[in-house]
């Protein structure tokens, strides 16, 4: 098991260029299961999730060619092969195989996800879209049932915004029978990118990106080639990262409109930023302002990001709250960042955070991909050495980080665990 060293306080400067989405990549993948013939998709990202998404393909008789970051998959053969347990227990998103399965062969066994733990993550609102489409749904010893003896179109309205739910319904519903409208449908990029693959596959939906999506159901999609977004949580990263250690830092191969919300806030920091269509230029950090932040449905502030931002405010003169409206329990990365010196503390669902105070290197572990993320930042920033563990949580999210930012100038490493330290790990 590898740690990640990072020796802080080195200043970044140059360019570094963003992957495809993961949260995209995690539903364009199970979205292909649809198709009868050859799908591909152009520019994934290089990270843990969508391997073993590619494993799952493999395992229900998908052949998948995977090069560089262009997958390719023949879905011709697949067959609903019951995934109760095993790699599908490793990441949040194989709840899509179970909107694409149902849709493709009415019957789908999927174990129930796992990936971060942020409180509770209930899909309700996805087994009621599913059980609208006519498909009855059972939890038989962790894992969920599905079965239809057809698909029809239906009217679905989600009491909560959910990016997973309104996916997966619309992954069951594009080979339903007749209309289905989701309203109150989530409007994220990501939602509007699996939109569009499948309206390349011959799928037809209107309204991905507002709050009502219409799909009338088609008896048959086709093989396509698809480009993937860049991934806009990653960009945002890479942004505060600059605000953080930066001497200027352009983030290459990103939708700026995507990301109008962290640009806001770090304008009102008092970081210098500039656009052009497919970048974002982050100028040399000055002294930072405190703000407060409420992380909302997009496009308000991403939750995503809420934890990145953080480490960022440390060092920002003055008291900022930090309110995650999403999540109960996406704090597990303040107790570490206290570790390094922050003046950090949580009331309810939110963080209130006092700077600036100068973060110190220190053993810290990430619980999560995003809370990896906001140590790494503060890692960038603090004096002296920072290891990080639990890098299995940020391999499955951010590709190539420690690649990107010795790019940058950072001067980061992973480095082999020891066998006490290991045994340490364990009994925390
Ligand atoms: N929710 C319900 N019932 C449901 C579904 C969701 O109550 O059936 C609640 C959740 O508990 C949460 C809120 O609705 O409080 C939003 O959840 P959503 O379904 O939108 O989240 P998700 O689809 O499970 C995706 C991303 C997350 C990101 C959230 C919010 C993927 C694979 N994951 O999760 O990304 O935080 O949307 O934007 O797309 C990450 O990348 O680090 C990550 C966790």
């Amino acid at each position: 098991m590898e740690k990640l060293m990072i020796a802080g306080g080195y200043p970044l400067k140059g360019t570094v260029r963003i992957s495809g989405a993961k949260n995209s990549a995690v539903a364009l993948i199970p979205a292909t299961i649809l198709a009868e013939s050859p799908v591909t998709i152009e520019g994934l990202p290089d990270i843990s999730d969508v391997q073993i998404l590619k494993d799952l393909l493999e395992e229900i008789g998908g052949t998948v060619e995977f090069s560089e970051n262009d997958m390719t998959v023949d879905p011709s053969s697949m067959i609903s092969m019951p995934l109760p347990n095993g790699k599908v227990k490793k990441l949040r998103a194989s709840y899509y195989l179970m909107g694409a399965m149902l849709g493709r062969f009415k019957k789908a066994v999927i174990g129930l996800p796992g990936g971060c733990h942020l409180g509770p993550r209930p899909i309700d609102q996805h087994i009621k879209g599913f059980e609208a489409l006519g498909a009855r749904v059972t939890n038989e010893q962790g894992a969920i049932y599905l079965r239809a003896d057809e698909l029809r179109g239906a009217r679905i309205y989600l009491d909560v915004v959910s990016v997973g739910a309104t996916i997966n319904i619309m992954l069951a519903a594009v080979r339903a029978k007749g209309r289905t409208i989701i309203e109150n449908a989530a409007k994220e990029p990501e939602i509007i990118d699996v939109a569009t693959l499948l309206t390349n596959m011959g799928a037809k939906i209107k309204g991905a990106g507002t709050d009502v999506i219409r799909i009338d159901g088609v008896d048959n999609l086709h093989g396509c080639q698809h480009t993937i977004i860049p991934d806009r949580i990653e960009a945002g990263t890479y942004m505060i990262v600059g605000a953080a250690a930066g001497e200027g830092v352009l983030i290459d191969n990103v939708i700026p409109h995507h990301l109008e919300s962290l640009i806001a806030k770090l304008r009102e920091m008092g970081v210098q930023i500039e656009t052009n269509d497919d970048q974002v230029f982050v100028g040399p950090a000055e002294k930072m302002k405190a703000v407060d932040i409420k992380t909302l449905v997009y496009p308000g502030f991403p939750t995503d990001l809420q934890q990145p931002l953080t480490s960022l405010l440390t060092g920002a003169e003055g008291t900022s709250m930090v309110t995650d409206t999403i999540y109960s329990a996406r704090f597990k990365h303040i107790d570490e960042l206290r570790r390094m010196n922050a003046n950090i503390k949580v009331e309810g669902r939110s963080a209130i955070i006092n700077g600036p105070v100068q973060l110190q290197g220190a053993k810290v572990k990430a619980s999560d991909l995003r809370a990896g993320a906001a140590l790494v930042i503060a890692g960038l920033m603090a004096e002296g050495v920072t290891e990080v563990t639990g890098l299995e949580h940020i391999d499955r999210g951010y590709s190539h980080l420690v690649e990107k930012l010795n790019g940058l100038g950072a001067t980061i490493w992973r480095e082999e665990m020891s066998k006490e330290e290991m045994e340490q790990m364990k009994n925390a």
